[in-house]
């Protein structure tokens, strides 16, 4: 396959909150959004460069994922993750964006005040219309489309058009507040942490995005694109590590297919299939990395 970075992030029943990870089963998810972004080193330095494949792909999380291995082997935290929305030159800063990630339904929206992107809850906290529904108003607020409460970057109520503005200060009010993630903006990729509690607020801190390299390298062309896939994230590594599709499924669209050497093979089609080599360098729970023919592999989970 191509080189690519692709995500795959499933729509399902929309948890009730944030950190109710039982989310729908996979059986019928349809992947709502899939990005990719795919780095090419310029010709003049083709031959001496190396070229990377990331993976990044998620899946629902389900329940028992979040148990104790029985084996006691380590367990893969779906919700400790940083998962990318968009990159950033596909949203437009003047209008909230709708996206779904691992079932939960965020709007991402530029907070010109701080010069900053958000992802909030895509729930208003008063009637649950959608925000990403809504406008940035006048004040760069994000305003909810139904009965116009607006909000700043960090989710607070900031205006109730319908409060009298002698009576009690209700926007001040917790509940008038909308959950806010993590978010960050990184190899120019709007990422998210699918955790808004305030103990989670930091995790920057802590933990960071996968980093791309090649993408902020003038040295390489990044062409990003966003698509919908009908099927999980299982099925999408499968066919990144599966080469040998290659010459068949991409027949006629794949540059470069050259015909494996085979001592003793005398039967060869015109397509170019033949045995692959594949060599895993590393492999964690995290991910791995196999060196190809031109560069490498690297999956990094989800
Ligand atoms: S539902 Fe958002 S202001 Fe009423």
């Amino acid at each position: 396959m191509d080189p690519l970075s692709l995500l795959q992030l499933p729509r399902a029943s929309r948890p009730p909150m944030p950190l109710a990870a039982a989310a729908a089963p996979l059986v019928s998810a349809r992947l709502s959004v899939s990005g990719g972004a795919r780095s090419v080193r310029r010709r003049r330095r083709r031959r001496a460069a190396g070229l990377s494949v990331f993976a990044v792909a998620t899946e629902t999380p389900r329940t028992e994922e979040q148990q104790p291995s029985p084996s006691g082997e380590e367990r893969f935290d779906w919700l400790d993750q940083w998962y990318p929305l968009a990159p950033v030159c596909d949203l437009d800063p003047r209008a909230p964006h709708g996206k779904t990630v691992l079932g939960l339904s965020v709007v991402a929206w530029y907070d010109r005040g701080a010069g900053e992107w958000r992802v909030f809850d895509d729930a208003c906290p008063h009637r649950l219309a959608p925000l990403s529904e809504g406008r940035i108003d006048d004040r760069g607020r994000l305003q909810c489309v139904y009965h116009g409460w607006c909000f700043d970057g960090a989710g607070a109520c900031k205006f109730i058009p319908q409060a009298p503005a002698l009576g009690p200060p209700v926007h001040t009010s917790s509940r008038a507040c909308v959950a806010s993630y993590p978010c960050v903006v990184q190899n120019n990729i709007l990422w998210f942490y699918p955790r808004a509690d305030p103990e989670h607020s930091d995790v920057l801190q802590r933990k960071r995005p996968p980093l791309i390299p090649e993408i902020d390298d003038p040295d390489f062309v990044t062409v990003y694109g966003i698509r919908d896939l009908p099927y999980g994230y299982d099925i999408l590594v499968e066919n990144l590590m599966d080469p040998a599709h290659v010459p068949y499924a991409h027949k006629g669209i794949m540059r470069g297919i050259r015909k494996k050497e085979d001592p003793g093979r005398v039967d060869y089609d015109k397509e170019g299939g033949g045995p692959v080599k594949m060599k895993i360098e590393q492999a964690n729970i995290e991910g791995f990395v196999s060196p190809q023919e031109r560069g490498y592999f690297q999956f990094v989970a989800p």
